[in-house]
């Protein structure tokens, strides 16, 4: 399931971000990269122990975490700290690739399974050409470039790459979440219940069948999830 969430990140968030990483000192983007996709990957990454990087960090897990639409959409287990990355000038692609299965936190030795890949765009989409995440899903390839403060999650087995940026400078923040259900076709059967719930509940408010319809959602999650 590829799903957009809307102002991830508020305006003011966004500009206090943008602007905490922008002067930062940034690195080669190959420090996290494995072996195949080291090859392909040509971009610049904020070190993940920067305060700059520790504070805007931060304030992206604290509006994911008040955000129902993103807590319902991967039903987050845990979610690896954000990274911030840039692409432009000549470090301004990342090649087709699938991320690694686990990524271990290194300051806690925590490991993370990616079951979902997740993107937050931070430059406004006028201020840069090129730059698609392009992610390989069931129905062919999406192009995604979405607009400042949205984030787009996937699932963590697909190929993706991102395109050369031509013009201007592409700053995003991204991450991987384990979620407490691991298989993408239960999160989003659970994901399309519980909208068609909320939106009954909207309508109707609460009748005897959605309470058994909430009570449903409940059973399939009890059943599927791992925590
Ligand atoms: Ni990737």
């Amino acid at each position: 399931m590829l799903l957009r969430i809307h102002q991830a990140l508020e305006p003011q968030e966004l500009a206090q971000v943008r602007s905490l990483i922008t002067g930062a000192d940034w690195t080669d983007g190959r420090v996290t990269a494995g072996g195949q996709s080291a090859g392909v990957k040509n971009n610049q990454q904020l070190p993940e122990d920067l305060a700059a990087a520790q504070q805007a960090r931060h304030m992206v897990s604290v509006a994911l975490a008040r955000n129902p639409m993103f807590v319902t959409g991967a039903l987050p287990k845990t979610v690896y700290p954000p990274l911030f990355n840039r692409y432009g000038a000549h470090a301004n692609s990342f090649g087709d690739h699938i991320d690694n299965a686990v990524r271990t936190h290194a300051p806690t030795a925590r490991h993370v399974r990616t079951d979902i890949s997740c993107t937050l765009f931070l430059s406004d989409p006028a201020d840069y050409d090129g730059g698609e995440l392009v992610v390989q899903d069931t129905y062919g390839e999406q192009r995604i470039k979405f607009a400042a403060g949205d984030l787009v999650m996937y699932p963590g087995t697909s190929v993706h790459r991102v395109e050369p940026v031509t013009r201007g400078e592409r700053l995003a923040c991204f991450f991987w979440i384990e979620s407490m259900v691991r298989r993408d076709d239960q999160r989003r059967l659970l994901y399309e219940m519980d909208m068609a719930i909320l939106a009954l509940r909207r309508a109707g408010g609460d009748t005897p069948e959605t309470v058994k319809l909430t009570g449903c959602y409940h059973n399939l999650l009890r059943m599927w999830a791992e925590v």
